[in-house]
């Protein structure tokens, strides 16, 4: 049955705000829905529309499902990925790892990454290096699967592999580069309902400690340099698990927060 634009918008809107979801997000999948932009929807509210292509979407979201799998793409580091519930959404402070992995890679160089997921940062890395040599790794297929239609997308030469942290790959390496899971298992059902009960557990947790992954990567010992996304407060855990390794330097996130950590297996910046 037929609602006017103002109403369905009101309605839906509401029912965001009771849920504590951000009303724009129906704003836009409405926009999505009906081929018109946000600010045509605002202006037109007194025209009918048939609300059956966007009642499923709006219940979506109302679920508690994250907007970027809903619309099924992403921004990353200027491009759009498509991405679904086969792989964590691409997150801005992840664009950090990316700016110091491009700084850092050495000239012709060969890349590692060790947590695929979407391939956000791998795509974006040898995108913007295209001399670097980029492999990357996931024991995830279905991220991979999903990984290999965004480099189709962006044109890009990554060579992505399975893999259980390194233990497919063979050879050395001039930078290991990694967002791993890295959230203490007990500290998952904290987090938000979009990230808690919609993103893949794998990308979110290794395990009790959190620097399950981190350590095997450094146990590993397959290049000179390793660049790793940590979460709040866990520097500590990292320098306690970085064996012959050496935190060289840590990039802070926009809030302030450290993020990225450069180590150096012979203490080299
Ligand atoms: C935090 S997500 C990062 C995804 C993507 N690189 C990004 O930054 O958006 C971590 C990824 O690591 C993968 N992963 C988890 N354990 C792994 C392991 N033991 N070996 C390889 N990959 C692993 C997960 O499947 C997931 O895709």
């Amino acid at each position: 049955m037929a609602e006017t634009i103002a109403s369905l918008r009101s309605r839906y809107r509401d029912a965001a705000r009771a849920k504590d979801i951000d009303p724009r997000d129906i704003d836009v999948l409405l926009a999505d829905a009906t081929g018109r932009s946000q600010s045509w929807l605002f202006a037109h509210g007194e025209e009918a529309i048939d609300p059956s292509s966007f009642d499923a979407l709006a219940a979506r979201r109302l679920r508690g499902e994250p907007l970027q799998y809903i619309r099924g793409r992403a921004e990353f580091f200027g491009r759009e990925f498509y991405v679904d519930d086969r792989v964590l959404i691409p997150r801005p402070d992840t664009e950090h790892l990316v700016e110091t992995a491009i700084a850092r890679a050495p000239g012709g160089g060969r890349v590692l990454e060790v947590g695929t997921g979407s391939g956000c940062i791998a795509i974006s890395l040898e995108r913007d290096r295209p001399d670097l040599e980029v492999v990357s790794v996931d024991v995830s297929v279905a991220a991979l699967a999903v990984a290999a239609r965004n480099a189709r997308r962006h044109k890009s030469h990554v060579r992505f592999a399975a893999s259980d942290a390194l233990d497919a790959i063979r050879g050395e390496f001039d930078l290991v580069v990694s967002n791993p899971p890295y959230i203490p298992a007990a500290e998952v059902e904290t987090l938000a309902v979009e990230v808690r009960d919609h993103e893949p557990r794998g990308a979110l947790t290794a395990g009790p400690r959190g620097t399950e992954v981190i350590e095997r990567i450094l146990e590993a010992r397959r290049a000179p340099l390793v660049l790793l996304e940590i979460g709040f407060g866990q520097l500590g855990d990292v320098r306690r698990v970085a064996r012959g390794y050496e935190v060289v330097d840590v990039v802070n996130d926009l809030a302030g927060i450290e993020r990225v950590v450069v180590l150096s297996r012979h203490g080299r910046k």
